[in-house]
């Protein structure tokens, strides 16, 4: 529990932190929505108490007989009632209108989001690749600008993850979103998201990352006037930190680095429209208030974020690439121990010193399907051809590694310390083969050539 957690945290309480990502080649807190005086609560899972009114939150119990300041209680449940206390989650929260007072949920367009079972497509075995998605021809806000590029496992069975990619030019207003089909890690490319959410807004930029609980209400609005980026839709079990095991009680990820926001609320009259995603289908209601009315909670099923850069990234100081596992920023596990729903895996910049060592990740073929994207700069296994915004698909057991060039260049370079700088790529490592969408199949920014890169080796066979 942190200093500010001893009673509940009101917006004049000590910044925790700012949250301000040093890695992240943004202009940090520019004023573009007074984000500077945002602050946020620390620590990973932790239960957070956190007041917008002096006096909102009440003490002693979750349901007085009648809440302070007129305000409504509820209790949002992200895990069963019973599930073990080390993995239980849930948070009260008190706000002006209880968040049934709404009218029914219709279905609408689902646009270019799609869903598990996919079944548009056959299973590909091909090594694939994308370009960046093209900027939309017509404003579009962050829910409007999401395509599905495959997803694997069942919404409805909650397993399985689904892979968006995002592209917004204009800010959601009177307009909110929620999925009650899985939890959303979103990884902006370009183009800062300032999340305004049921329990505070936090403001995330290139460089960090941020996870959306299944069941919140939420709201994107794009200080920089558009976006770019990646999401991973979690249909399984809630990401954690990943077991350290020999590496001891620290590194990796650390708890303390993963910020959640503090109550903040809107206080608005009229209609707004509230954007469901459920069962794989989009549904909309409307409110006449805005559903971020929370004006205090206590918990610990919250949004957060995480600033890539604070990631103590861990490697040989002797020989061989280890596997990608050490990497491991936040893991979703299945029922199989070791053996993820899905992971998520940053290759961020660090020093290279092995010694008689291929350095680059090796060529292998994984039962684990791979799901890789770019965030800046350069990826070490490929030279080419492997952007900012683009993206990479290795199904189960599809052979892949370095392509020619890049194999070439470490294969006879000079092992000095190196320091890879620059670049930040990730990985959604999933259990499951990845099944494409036929939007994604057949996108014009999917390369036709992807193979050519892994031609051009040279049968140097000498025996
Ligand atoms: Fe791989």
């Amino acid at each position: 529990m942190t200093a500010a957690q001893e009673k509940p945290a009101t917006p004049q309480s000590p910044t925790v932190d700012s949250g301000d990502s040093g890695d992240s080649g943004d202009s940090g807190d520019s004023g573009d929505s007074g984000d500077s005086v945002l602050s946020y609560l620390s620590g990973f899972g932790n239960h957070h108490s956190t007041e917008a009114v002096p006096g909102a939150l009440p003490v002693g119990r979750n349901s007085p007989q009648k809440a302070p300041l007129g305000l409504y209680a509820e209790q949002i449940s992200g895990t069963a009632f019973t599930a073990p206390r080390r993995m239980n989650r849930r948070t009260w929260v008190y706000r002006q209108l209880p968040s049934a007072a709404h009218s029914a949920f219709v279905p609408i367009g689902p646009g270019d989001l799609r869903a598990a079972p996919l079944r548009e497509v056959p299973l590909n075995p091909n090594r694939l690749r994308w370009d960046p998605p093209p900027a939309p021809a017509t404003p579009t806000d962050f829910v409007e600008g999401l395509f599905t590029i495959a997803a694997n496992g069942d919404v409805e069975a909650q397993t399985g993850i689904a892979i968006h990619q995002y592209t917004a030019t204009k800010s959601m207003t009177d307009r909110y979103f929620v999925n009650a089909d899985g939890e959303m890690l979103l990884v902006p490319e370009s183009g800062i998201l300032l999340l305004r959410t049921e329990l505070g807004v936090l403001r995330v930029s290139p460089g960090e990352i941020a996870v959306v609980p299944r069941g919140l209400r939420w709201g994107v609005a794009l200080p920089d006037g558009h976006a770019r980026g990646y999401v991973m839709e979690n249909y399984g079990a809630m990401l954690t930190l990943p077991e350290l095991g020999p590496l001891g009680a620290n590194g990796l990820a650390n708890h303390r680095d993963f910020l959640a926001p503090m109550a903040a609320f809107d206080d608005i009259a009229g209609t707004v429209e509230v954007v469901q995603k459920y069962g794989g289908a989009l549904w909309a209601a409307e409110y006449d208030h805005s559903p971020l009315d929370v004006v205090a909670w206590h918990g610990n099923y919250h949004p957060y974020k995480y600033d890539l850069s604070r990631f103590m990234v861990i490697g040989t100081i002797s020989f061989d690439h280890p596997d990608p596992s050490i990497f491991t920023v936040l893991t979703s596990p299945s029922e199989v121990p070791g053996t993820a729903n899905a992971d998520f895996v940053i290759f961020p910049p660090r020093w290279l010193v092995g010694e008689d060592t291929f350095r680059p990740p090796w060529f292998h073929r994984n039962i684990m399907t791979e799901f890789m994207g770019l965030v800046r700069g350069v990826y070490d296994a490929k030279a080419d051809g492997f952007v900012p915004g683009g993206a990479s698909l290795h199904n189960s057991f599809t052979a892949h590694g370095p392509d020619a060039t890049t194999y070439h260049q470490a294969s006879n370079r000079e092992l000095v310390p190196q320091k890879i700088e620059n670049t930040l790529a990730f990985m959604f490592e999933t259990r499951l083969p990845l099944r494409l969408t036929s939007a994604a199949a057949s996108a014009a920014h999917r390369q036709p050539d992807y193979d050519a890169v892994w031609q051009g080796f040279t049968k140097d066979f000498t025996g």
